[in-house]
């Protein structure tokens, strides 16, 4: 979702540095972009629609400036134009801004400003603020101006404001994700959205919190809390992200890096804190409802998380979706324990959730990849995923560590967490044989007959009844390929009627107590005509395909979940869209 670079310092190149720092941020998916920067004391803007390309053939790179800021949007409010990029004007072009969220009572401030003699050249929400701001700076400090906007704008937003006259910049947040890079000059800062952007420069982050407002100025800062109505000293944190990790190496795509590092990302989620894991376990046993939260892959991760409470541990845990997760709220106090789930640690929807359940008193416990992301910031208890970066928007290698945490968490309330670990150190290391060209190969080949299908169809039970749907999605998002998940037993409820002949069906066969179901369900598919591909530690009968996983007891939809994977990039590839950026779909989903 849009992206936000800036940067105040010493160095000229700053529009150059903006666009670069912008490219980085590309994986969260955008649609046009833009960049502002002062210019013989006024201001300069540049926007295009459509990506950033080759850097080398932007004009703007030569100009010189010390202060810049970049955006790169995913069109929410008015359609994908050069007018609709940011950075925005204000009225007298005195203020101009970069604005990730959404401003939601919009069109109540726009009135108002119109009735003031503002006119709009864009249909955005974002630039209203820029407006706003300009309103109060004529009488009003610039600092003073940005607090009194923030204090009339609702919902979740962050946003980089320069001011003309001023050698300043000022960043504030409210519920999306604004990170300060500390440079390594003295007085060089960087203002991004996620931390990849400024890595090359700096390691040294400064995490702004919601309601704080940041102003750099005159090679220093200083931060204010909006709420307290005070200043803030905030600490400096060394964060230990390579610069390899966070690109792509001898990988054509971030997505088959990301597929083929689960060789060792099961290991590093499974060397958690024992006694982070007993705690989590023990809040868990002692609440009065346990809730899952999370959206898309998260999502049916909490979903296997549900069923994995229920066989291992016999705990009745329920899950909602973030964006549903209001509709619970009456069963939320301070008895209650919700546990999030996210790679980000950035979801509106999921953070959401949280801020209600936080509201109703309720505890708090994160699973999430991006250590001191928001997520991570608010809850009680953060047990982190350590998968390391993934920048392919098609979430992989942290959904299999995810299911990992929640099978320890289960394992550990039923007192058998060495059980649990066991079973998935077995996991862990199958897969690392199971990933191999041969095997990707075997993939290629059903990617290559298939490829021309409009619809398929994945099927599971028990606890690969989700897998069957986090399947879908993975198909859906890279191959545009009509993909649907089905619990087995649901078939012949409705979905046997799109079944037809040739039509793919993905059959998840676990070695457990659904496999004489699942394989029913599998024989009533074929015998309408479909072709079936079989995920399974044993080959059977009724396949036409057989993708051969190992057989790891109850780690089974970790296994199972990653041939999938494999086949909707392969389909990708085959079908040429881009794995990394599928369309109208972004990394980080951080409005509502
Ligand atoms: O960062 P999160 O895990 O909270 O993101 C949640 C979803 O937006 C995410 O899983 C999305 O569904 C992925 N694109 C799926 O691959």
């Amino acid at each position: 979702m849009c992206g936000i670079f800036a940067y105040f310092g010493e160095k000229t190149h700053s529009p150059k540095l903006v666009i670069e720092g912008l490219k980085k941020l590309e994986y969260r998916g955008y649609d046009s972009w833009g960049i502002a920067y002062k210019k013989d004391g006024d201001i300069a803007i540049h926007k295009e629609i459509g990506k950033i390309g080759d850097v080398h053939n932007i004009e703007e790179l030569k100009d010189e400036s010390k202060i810049a800021i970049g955006h790169s949007r995913w069109a929410t409010h008015g359609g994908v134009t050069q007018k609709n990029a940011h950075p925005h004007f204000s009225e007298n072009k005195e203020i101009v801004l970069v604005h990730n969220g959404i401003l939601e009572n919009y069109l109540e401030l726009k009135k108002n400003l119109e009735k003031k003699g503002h006119t709009f050249r864009s249909q955005t929400d974002t630039e209203v603020i820029a407006h706003l701001i300009e309103d109060y700076t004529r009488t009003h400090s610039f600092f003073d101006s940005v607090k009194m906007a923030m204090a009339e704008m609702e919902g979740r937003y962050a946003i980089v404001v320069m001011k003309k006259d001023e050698d300043a910049l000022i960043a504030a947040r409210r519920g999306s994700p604004l990170i300060l890079g500390v440079g390594k000059k003295h007085g060089e800062y960087f203002v991004a959205s996620d931390i990849p952007a400024f890595l090359k420069y700096t390691n040294k982050v400064i995490y702004l919190d919601d309601n704080q407002i940041c102003t750099l100025k005159n090679g220093s800062t200083h931060f204010f809390d909006t709420i307290k109505k005070t200043d803030v000293q905030k600490r400096i944190i060394e964060i230990d992200w390579d610069i390899e990790s966070a690109e792509k190496g001898e990988f054509p795509h971030f997505m088959i890096k990301e597929i083929t590092e689960q060789k060792d990302t099961l290991t590093r989620a499974i060397n958690q804190d024992p006694e982070t894991i007993k705690q989590v376990a023990k809040k868990i046993e002692s609440a009065e409802s346990v809730f899952l939260v999370g959206c898309g892959t998260a999502g049916k991760a909490c979903m296997v998380g549900q069923y994995l409470f229920s066989k291992i541990s016999n705990k009745q845990v329920s899950f909602a979706f973030g964006s549903e997760f209001e509709n619970y709220k009456n069963f939320i106090n301070k008895k209650s324990l919700i546990i999030a789930v996210s790679q980000s640690g950035e979801t509106a929807d999921t953070l959401e959730a949280m801020e209600i359940a936080k509201g109703n008193g309720a505890k708090i416990v994160s699973i999430v990849n991006v250590e001191n992301s928001s997520m991570a910031r608010m809850s009680d208890f953060v047990i982190p995923v350590k998968a390391g970066q993934e920048k392919a928007v098609a979430s992989t290698k942290a959904t299999t560590s995810q299911i990992a945490i929640l099978m320890l968490l289960a394992y550990a309330c039923d007192g058998e967490i060495n059980i649990g670990k066991q079973l998935l150190v077995n996991a862990a290391s199958q897969i690392n044989d199971m990933l191999n060209p041969r095997y990707e190969e075997h993939i290629s080949k059903i990617a290559e007959k298939i490829k021309h299908v409009e619809s398929m169809y994945i099927i599971g039970r028990g606890e690969n009844y989700p897998i069957a749907l986090e399947s879908a999605i993975k198909l859906q998002e890279v191959s545009y390929i009509h993909a649907e998940g089905f619990a087995g037993g649901e078939l012949k409820h409705g979905p046997l009627a799109l079944i037809s002949k040739d039509t793919p069906v993905i059959a998840l066969v676990a070695n457990d107590e659904q496999k004489k179901n699942i394989i029913s369900n599998t024989i009533e598919v074929k015998a309408r005509g479909g072709f079936i591909i079989g995920v399974s530690p044993e080959n059977q009968e009724v396949f036409d395909y057989w993708i051969r996983v190992p057989d790891v007891g109850e780690a089974s939809p970790i296994v199972n979940i990653i041939p999938v994977q494999l086949l909707a990039y392969k389909l990708a590839v085959l079908r040429h869209v881009d794995p990394d950026k599928p369309r109208n779909l972004a990394k980080s989903v951080t409005v509502k």
